[in-house]
């Protein structure tokens, strides 16, 4: 039965989901898309209704008030909300669905804004409310998180008996001609790459300054070779906890050294700072007025050339011998903006959050309580990326690692 959703957030990654959702109306019957700048929501709907051919409705909310939230979910009455704003606004989202009975789907965990420290604990606090409501909450169902976890799932039930060692590496092979610019939210992604590194080693998270550990990565099916740092993902909180046999766990991602100078440049002169300062008698957070003057990521779309490449390679046992797998998909930024006007990064984190929203609605992952993508059975949604627009592929034995 095709039901009635709302999409929060009109960035990058909300167009994604709202032409991916317009897509399937089978399953997404009635799409309300709602920010905190009305005018983007309408922007968005018209580009939906020339690119998919279907109407979705708009609404204004400003979602750090829980109340206006309510308001808005009592009057429209959504089976679901797709959160797609930014990771500060989990918790009133998530407390406004539990007040009106509303399931509950977002792609980030939550971080407060004072503070560059996200993990899942502040959501995992919601398990028992989530449960005892009879409502559902799926946690981080972009990219990475998201499919990350699902490719991890999927190894765990198809390729091993036990994992020990899991490297994640997420490689943007594209450019988008800008000296520089920030491929999702700026503020969050800089929050994200200038923090201490932490890896799973051992039974625990060892931590070291960011960006210090590098080394070239080969990508398959002639993407091209980059430089990957690692550096802290939140997948790796809760694939830890639900792959105890897991020794080592690393998440690498790919920076042109383009992107490292600058962001070394802002970081020296105090732009990344997230602390307020005095200016003209008014405060100001430096590195959200840094956001202001940036690139907009839902503008990289036209300008923005190449693949992206992003997988897991796993380690471990089958039958008592040692195997390596990796799983993966390539993305193009030309066929994503072809296909829903973005470029690949908001189009790898858009589709996954349709397909999470829509296995919830079918009932085939639908579970009260407050959940991570790799608690469920990963097979309808591998197969459900082959179908919407972000293939996989198996690579065993690995070559590139
Ligand atoms: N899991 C993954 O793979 C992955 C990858 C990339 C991004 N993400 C996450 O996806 C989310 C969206 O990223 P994006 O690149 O689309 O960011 P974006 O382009 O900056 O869009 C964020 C949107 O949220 C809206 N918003 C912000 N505060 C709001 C509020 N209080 N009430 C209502 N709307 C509000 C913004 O409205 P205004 O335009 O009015 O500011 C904007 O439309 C972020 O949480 C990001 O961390 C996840």
């Amino acid at each position: 039965m095709a039901e009635k959703v709302l999409i929060l957030g009109a960035g990058g990654v909300g167009q994604v989901v709202a032409h991916k959702c317009a897509q399937v109306p089978e399953v997404f019957g009635d799409i309300l898309l709602a920010s905190r700048t009305g005018e983007k929501c309408r922007r968005i709907a018209e580009g939906v209704k020339k690119m998919q051919g279907r109407e979705i409705r708009t609404a204004e909310v400003d979602a750090d008030d829980t109340q206006a939230l309510v308001d808005l979910l009592k009057r429209e009455k959504p089976a679901m909300v797709l959160h797609v704003a930014l990771p500060y606004q989990d918790l009133t989202i998530m407390d406004a669905c539990l007040e009106t009975g509303t399931h509950y789907l977002d792609t980030a965990n939550y971080e407060p804004r004072d503070n560059a420290k996200f993990e899942y604990g502040w959501q995992w606090a919601y398990r028992e409310r989530f449960a005892k409501a009879g409502l559902m909450a799926l946690l981080g169902s972009g990219f990475d998180p998201g499919v990350t976890n699902v490719f991890t799932a999927y190894l765990a039930k198809h390729d091993f008996d036990v994992i020990d060692t899991l490297d994640i590496v997420d490689v943007n092979g594209g450019s988008h001609g800008q000296p520089f610019a920030t491929n999702f939210n700026p503020e969050i992604n800089i929050r994200e790459v200038t923090a201490p590194c932490r890896h799973w080693e051992n039974g625990a998270f060892v931590e070291t300054p960011a960006m210090t550990l590098h080394r070239p990565f080969t990508c398959p099916d002639a993407v091209g070779t980059y430089e990957i740092y690692r550096m802290y993902h939140e997948e790796l909180e809760s694939l830890v906890q639900h792959f105890p046999s897991l020794k080592k766990a690393q998440f690498w991602m790919s920076f042109s050294e383009n992107y490292l100078k600058h962001l070394e440049v802002l970081q020296n002169v105090g732009m990344t700072r997230i602390d307020p300062v005095l200016y003209n008698g008014m405060e100001i957070v430096p590195l959200q007025f840094l956001k202001a003057v940036l690139p907009e990521p839902s503008s990289l779309g036209p300008l923005t050339k190449g693949l992206t490449c992003i997988g897991v390679i796993a380690q471990g046992q089958r039958a008592g011998a040692d195997r390596k797998v990796y799983v993966y998909n390539i993305c193009s930024h030309e066929e994503a903006y072809r296909e829903v006007g973005s470029q690949a990064i908001s189009y790898t984190t858009g589709v996954p959050a349709m397909i999470g929203a829509k296995l919830m609605l079918e009932g085939k992952w639908m579970k009260p309580g407050v959940w991570n993508l790799e608690e469920f059975d990963p097979d309808p949604f591998m197969d459900n990326l082959n179908t919407h627009g972000l293939p996989w592929k198996k690579q065993d034995p690995v070559e590139v690692w």
